[in-house]
């Protein structure tokens, strides 16, 4: 679960991304923070980002009013009433975040290019507005394609990458001594941080881990010894998926292999991929053994191996 504006107080670790983020957002009209999935954009925008701005100390830097939305569908359609400015002085800021739906869930180019037309007249002279775009990092590629925003990934683009260990071991410890005066073992934070960081969009393994390791908390102490019982950072979310799996009826099973099986891209020599998959296609999932009309791939039977 990402951060809200409201989790600022157990949000922790990402200090100086978002001091460079605020700092780069107000010296440009539209800026694209850019990270893999889960490397922790949403939160950064939401529970970093926001609250910074809300509360500046420079009252003259304070936004007269934030705006969050996802693109969405039909974004120019839907969000067109949100470029008009809140008041009549002041900034107002609209943080977009995933921006790549205006690649994915918007399928038509002239939706798309009004939209894209919106978010960069903030960079019109005498705008009021001020855009921040969350991207992940795969969708680099589609926003090269268009010139204006390759102007602002040129000008105004911020990487988000992994936490130093430093910066992890805030991430762990303080929002649990935050929330409920938990201690995390010693040993655990390290183990946690030598594992986290070597794991690409690590974040939500780390989080998922963490909730089993609480749920066998011994007294106010988040233990190593639970964090092994539960299966550590990759074991964890097995077990978890697997025990959801083991509750569902044979044909909510097979529904469910059917589905988790369209969102892989096997790797041909390389590592399997994501595949994101829209809903008409997972609504046409046939009946096992018939063949997907897109890319020919046989439907497993339920209850068959992959
Ligand atoms: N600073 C942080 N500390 C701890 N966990 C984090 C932090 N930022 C993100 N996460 C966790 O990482 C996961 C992915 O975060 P999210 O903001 O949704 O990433 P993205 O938008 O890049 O996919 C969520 O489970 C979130 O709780
Ligand atoms: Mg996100």
């Amino acid at each position: 679960m990402r951060f809200e504006a409201g989790d600022r107080d157990l949000f922790f670790g990402r200090t100086r991304l978002t001091d460079d983020l605020v700092r780069l957002a107000h010296a440009h009209r539209v800026t694209a923070v850019f990270g893999p999935s889960g490397s922790g954009k949403s939160s950064l925008l939401r529970a970093g980002l926001i609250p910074c701005l809300r509360e500046a100390e420079d009252a003259a830097l304070r936004p007269a009013a934030i705006r969050i939305l996802t693109p969405g569908t039909r974004p120019a359609r839907d969000h067109t009433r949100l470029f008009t400015p809140a008041a009549p002085t002041g900034e107002t800021w609209l943080v977009v975040d995933q921006f790549e739906e205006t690649f994915t869930l918007c399928q038509d180019p002239a939706e798309r290019r009004k939209f894209l037309d919106l978010l960069l007249s903030a960079r019109a002279a005498g705008s009021r507005l001020r855009v921040v775009l969350g991207v992940r990092a795969d969708f680099y590629a589609r926003c090269l394609e268009h010139e204006g925003l390759a102007a602002v990934i040129r000008e105004a683009s911020l990487p988000v990458g992994p936490m130093t260990p430093s910066e992890l071991r805030e991430a762990i410890v303080k929002p649990a001594a935050a929330a409920a005066g938990l201690i995390v073992e010693r040993s655990l934070t390290d183990r946690l941080i030598e594992e986290v960081g070597e794991e690409p969009g690590g974040l939500p393994l780390l989080s998922h881990a963490l909730l089993e390791t609480w749920r066998r908390r011994r007294g106010r102490t988040l233990t190593l010894q639970a964090y092994e019982a539960v299966g550590g950072i990759h074991g964890a979310i097995a077990q978890t998926a697997e025990a959801f799996y083991a509750g569902l009826t044979e044909p909510q099973a097979g529904t469910a292999r059917r589905i988790l099986l369209r969102l892989i891209t096997p790797g041909d020599g390389t590592p399997d991929t994501r595949r994101p998959v829209d809903r008409t296609e997972l609504d046409s999932t046939g009946p096992a053994g018939s063949r997907c009309p897109r890319c020919s791939t046989r439907w497993p039977a339920p209850g068959s191996s992959p």
